[in-house]
């Protein structure tokens, strides 16, 4: 390895003028980090991003529609094998009661969320996405309804959903395994990906930052595939155990971590659209406005009603009440201005 630990800002740079390393490199910067190093990358990812978004946070409004799942992830709280979870499904009115709330107070994006559930087929999903569109035309709609065919996908494209988030969890196919039961493998995940950009959607990708067995080389991995599949959004936040999986005496992520890997994110992908995750906000009091000022520029509080929120827990003391929810809009906007950012109501579609 040419470089040393004195030479880890040149490594910084290089992503910043290369905007992209080699896997040995990504490892190194990872492994090797400090706090001092930490703070350039910080100041180079806000450099960045002002020069594109510049000071706005986007908002999503997030809908957890139905928290019944057939598959078994063994992080999840809402994974199938877990009988203590309340199961809910909202009806189409709900949903649309949510939109309605959401658009009055200012979002121009919903987004649709939920675990794998049979209930919703292409059909049901379809209908709802095209009220939702007819109604609201200048929202943008994003899914995030886990694996579909192909056709699935390119009938709910045509439906008028613009955009989909599916994180690809972990590269790894090995890791993948380790975090998933054998239904579900590294390569279908991706492979729908590939399917969804393919189709025409505003694709969003990510993974969990200190999950189970997660190595540098795995993070170092997920750089190079998200390099490659050049998405418009970027999910990541910190695993945090839930005590009704098999991960539940698991540690969680670290928030220095989860910033650093941010940091990251952005000086790759310069134009990408990062959030500041619920997880982040969730794993420290001050986490969402440390990510925005790692490089994030998106939030998304919670449109669900409040009565069902508590039941979408895919971790424990999952943010759901307060601040992350679209009523304390207010509050959320005053704590992104407390570090010199402005929420903004604009659809705010990627750049990259
Ligand atoms: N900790 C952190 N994130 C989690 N997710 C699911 N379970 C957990 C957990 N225990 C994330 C996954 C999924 C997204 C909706 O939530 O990355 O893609």
């Amino acid at each position: 390895m040419e470089y040393n630990r004195h030479e880890l800002p040149k490594l910084a740079d290089k992503l910043k003028t290369s905007r992209n390393l080699s896997k040995d490199e990504w490892i190194y910067l990872i492994s090797n980090r400090t706090p001092e190093l930490a703070e350039y990358l910080f100041s180079l990812a806000r450099e960045e991003r002002h020069r594109h978004y510049g000071h706005d946070v986007y908002i999503r409004g997030l809908i957890e529609f139905t928290n019944y799942c057939r598959n078994d992830c063994l992080y999840c709280g809402i994974r199938k094998s877990n009988s203590h979870a309340v199961r809910y499904r909202l009806t189409e009115e709900d949903i649309l009661s949510c939109c309605r709330t959401g658009y009055e107070s200012g979002f121009h994006t919903f987004v649709l969320q939920g675990g794998e559930d049979g209930y919703y087929t292409d059909e049901k999903l379809a209908r709802m996405i095209r009220r939702i569109k007819s109604l609201y035309p200048d929202c943008a709609l994003t899914l995030s309804v886990g694996e579909r065919s192909c056709d699935s996908y390119r009938l709910l494209f045509e439906a008028g959903a613009d955009r989909y988030l599916l994180r690809h969890e972990t590269y790894n196919t090995r890791h993948y395994s380790m975090l998933h039961p054998p239904t579900l493998t590294a390569a279908a995940r991706q492979e729908c990906l590939w399917n969804l950009k393919k189709i025409g959607y505003q694709v969003g990708t990510g993974f969990m930052v200190g999950s189970p067995y997660q190595t540098a080389e795995h993070l170092a991995e997920d750089m190079l595939f998200i390099k490659e599949l050049n998405p418009q959004m970027v999910g990541i936040g910190p695993f945090i155990s839930h005590c009704r999986t098999p991960f539940a005496d698991r540690e969680s992520g670290a928030l220095e971590l989860t910033l650093f890997m941010l940091a990251l994110l952005r000086l790759m992908l310069p134009r990408v659209l990062l959030p500041a995750t619920t997880a982040l906000g969730t794993i420290d009091p001050r986490g969402r406005e440390l990510g925005i000022l790692a490089g994030a520029n998106v939030v998304m509080p919670n449109l669900s009603p409040a009565d069902v929120r508590k039941d979408y827990m895919l971790y424990d003391n999952k943010l759901c009440t307060g601040e992350e929810s679209a009523e304390c809009r207010r509050s959320l906007e005053k704590r992104m201005e407390s570090i010199g950012y402005h929420v903004i109501t604009a659809r705010g579609d990627s750049l990259n």
